[in-house]
């Protein structure tokens, strides 16, 4: 491995332009030597006051180091040299002022763990949770937070105080690489789940930040597409999504993207960065480009950018020191707007805790319970699609059980680029092809097999690699039950095909073939086709399920867990289905299906998916009673009786949907509980909705208008499965764009 490995494909265009003389270092950028961290200078009052205190004693100087981040990594293919300061292998670092006791901000990846960037020669082993859309499947606030608060703390414990995730792009495309990152494709289930994960990451005393900011909704040509999209329905999609996680989570910091918005770059977007963020939103954060993603100082520093981040992996540099100066001297860039810049920074280290509680490196990490965290996220998020004739949970007195593929005897699947955690011991499948960027391939020492043997101790259990599917099938043929494990590796900056590498589905169509009771196992980046889906009588979505994945697997397949995922994506039967067919393109990117993403358009077009969003089964059944609505404030809340009828207990997801004249889809999500019962018990169910739901956004008279009418109030198994509705009669209404909720 080199630290070359990076983003070499991404960067290679910008390394054969450069012509480097010698390598690039902290002197050639002007950067302050840096001291050690001591006392922060005395402040009192609002973060905000603080702020203003600390920037009215700053030089010039200082306040523009502030503006100006460096990659954690030495970066050879733009020749640049790691400067002193950054934590090992990471992601990124803004040096400090030591006489005014401002720390560095020390900057890590991110949405499943404490990464360690792919270049660096020794990585550093920390607990992944599972991937963000797999924590997003659980449909379970609680856990959310605790995720956040688990990979927060060991943030914290390595000495970083600015934590690079959440990730709530939303889930347009299925084939985006890095759709494993995101949290699904509603704005309220994406937004409301991110959110919890930055509340838990922040409760470390440590910066959260949301990304991408936005519509960075595929992989292909990130730093030169332009996701083009109508305004209204931006609103009521991606930019929703990124809302309810802000008013959650209060981010310190928004990353925003690589790509362009309807024409300029994410970084450079007034309309972005000031009037949504900043003028309607009331978020007092400061913006951090994607690392590279800026293009411009002036244009960037006056549409809302606030700190560059990265320089190394591209080495612009477009708020050094010197072009910040040059900006100040030609007028380009006034004083203020940097004073600006450096108080939104301040402030944010002030409100989140930074400056209060200074991190310090190498603390004590409690793995054994950060485990546990990770494991019952992915207890929680792995989705039972199908259990026909109840061949789960596997009969305890199954003899002969035969593991087929996805290296199950190994350990687990981990998705790649910069949010990749490393585990412990080794890679638990080492050299599968992409070896660097975007890889490494990273499996898990968490071996399902292993697990299974555990708790099936009786039993004879064998593995057979798949390789050879006439081989497989052969060994299947003779045993009780086949368990098959189809696997779908991606990363950051690719996207890949909406099906299983290779050629897993012949293997599976082998298997199924030779033998009725073949289970399939999946640990895929999202939706996936599935072409066996009626030769099989079971199949379970794992997603990538972090650290623990392989113990979760095995609980859930023996019962041991009750499953209660239920799908954040609907899963198509075909790339026929989806609003654009052909393969994600470079240039325009135009999603002229608006608004309607995901089962939106499957609904408003009367598609039959293969699985629906918000679909997952369970080892015990759930009824619904007594559903009523009644107004509250602006919204509404939905009453319902939910009853554990089988004869263990469970976790239900219970899914409100509205629905009203005139929309994008005949339904939306409107609100959701996750509710653990008891074999017979009942309990009374409140959901609120928001009222941002019950409205279209109104380009007449900016806003979310509602029209007078009547409206459907439902709940729900899944967005297909759909239990009773209620009909309530509104009236007219607006809410400015500034609105949110108490
Ligand atoms: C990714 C970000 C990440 C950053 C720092 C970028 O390539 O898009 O998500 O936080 O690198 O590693």
């Amino acid at each position: 491995m080199t630290g070359q490995t990076r983003r070499a494909g991404k960067l290679a265009m910008a390394a054969s332009v450069l012509v480097l003389a010698m390598p690039l270092s902290a002197q050639e950028t002007r950067l302050p030597p840096q001291p050690a961290y001591t006392m922060a200078a005395e402040t009192t009052g609002s973060p905000e006051e603080r702020a203003a205190t600390m920037l009215a004693q700053m030089s010039r100087a200082e306040k523009l180091t502030l503006l100006m981040g460096y990659f954690g990594e030495s970066f050879p293919a733009t020749g640049y040299q790691v400067i002193d300061g950054p934590r090992a292998g990471s992601a990124g670092f803004v040096p400090g002022i030591e006489r005014m006791g401002i720390p560095p901000q020390w900057q890590t990846d991110a949405g499943i763990g404490v990464a360690t960037q792919g270049g660096a020669a020794v990585k550093r082993p920390r607990t992944a949770l599972p991937s963000g859309i797999a924590t997003a499947a659980t449909w379970d606030r609680e856990i959310a937070f605790n995720g956040g608060a688990m990979i927060g703390r060991e943030a914290r414990a390595d000495g970083f105080n600015v934590m690079l995730g959440g990730s709530v792009n939303l889930l347009r495309e299925p084939r985006g690489g890095r759709t494993f990152e995101y949290a699904g494709e509603d704005p309220l289930l994406a937004g409301t789940m991110v959110g919890h994960q930055i509340a838990g990451v922040q409760s470390n005393n440590i910066i959260s930040t949301s990304k991408h900011f936005a519509v960075n909704d595929q992989e292909t040509a990130r730093n030169s597409g332009n996701s083009v999209i109508e305004e209204g329905a931006l609103r009521m999609s991606d930019l929703l999504a990124f809302q309810i996680a802000h008013e959650i989570g209060e981010p310190g910091s928004v990353m925003c993207a690589y790509n362009r918005v309807n024409g300029p770059h994410a970084c450079e977007h007034p309309f972005l960065l000031t009037q949504v963020l900043r003028d309607e939103w009331g978020w007092p954060g400061y913006v951090l480009s994607d690392w590279g993603g800026v293009h411009s100082t002036a244009p960037s520093a006056n549409a809302g950018l606030d700190q560059e981040s990265g320089f190394g992996l591209q080495v612009d540099g477009w708020f050094a020191a010197d072009k910040l100066e040059a900006a100040l001297a030609d007028g380009s860039i006034s004083m203020e707007r940097i004073d600006l810049m450096a108080s939104r920074i301040l402030r944010a280290m002030f409100a989140h805790g930074v400056i209060d509680n200074p991190v310090e490196p190498d603390q004590f990490i409690d793995f054994a319970t950060n485990r546990a965290v990770s494991q019952r996220d992915a207890e929680s998020a792995i989705v039972l699609l199908k259990n026909e004739g109840d061949i789960l949970p596997l009969a305890a007195n199954a003899e002969n059980i035969l593991i087929v593929g996805g290296h199950a005897d190994a350990g687990v699947l981990s998705g790649g680029g910069s949010s990749q955690v490393y585990p412990d011991g080794e890679n638990a499948v080492p050299g599968i092809e992409p070896t660097s960027w975007p890889g490494p391939v990273v499996y898990y020492p968490s071996s399902p097999m292993a697990e299974l043997v555990g708790l099936r101790p009786q039993a004879r259990i064998d593995y057979v690699s798949g390789d050879v599917p006439e081989l497989a099938a052969a060994l299947a043929a003779e045993a009780d039950v086949v368990l098959v494990f189809g696997t779908q590796w991606s990363s950051e900056s690719i996207d890949v095909e909406m099906k299983l590498d290779g050629e897993q589905d012949a293997v599976i169509a082998a298997v199924a073939a030779a033998n009725p009771n073949t289970v399939v196992v999946l640990q895929t980046n999202g939706p996936v086709a599935m072409p066996w889906a009626d030769d099989v009588p079971a199949i379970l979505e794992a997603w990538y399920p972090g650290r623990m994945g392989g113990a979760a697997i095995a609980n859930v397949l023996t019962g041991t867990v009750n499953p209660s995922g239920h799908l954040p994506a609907t899963f198509p039967r075909s790339l026929e289905q989806l609003p654009h067919p052909g393969a994600p393109q470079p240039g325009d990117v135009n999603y002229t299906e608006g608004a309607t993403v995901g089962y939106k358009w499957f609904d408003a077009q009367g598609l039959e998916p293969l699985f629906p969003f918000g679909h997952g089964l369970s080892y015990t059944e759930f009824d619904y009673g007594d559903l009523s609505v009644s107004r509250a404030g602006e919204g509404l809340v939905a009453t319902f009786r939910v009853t554990n009828s089988g004869d263990v207990a469970g976790a239900d997801a219970a899914q409100v949907y509205v629905s009203g004249a005139g929309w994008e889809a005949p339904r939306r999500l409107g609100g959701f509980a996750k509710v653990n019962l008891a074999p017979g018990e009942t309990k009374l169910v409140s959901v609120a909705i928001d009222p941002r739901l019950l409205t279209i956004w109104d380009m007449e008279n900016p806003g979310w208008s509602r029209a007078e009418g009547s409206y459907t109030v439902t709940v729900a198994e899944s967005s297909r499965d759909l239990a009773g509705s209620v009909e309530i009669t509104l009236p007219a209404s607006h809410l400015s764009p500034q609105w949110r909720p108490q």
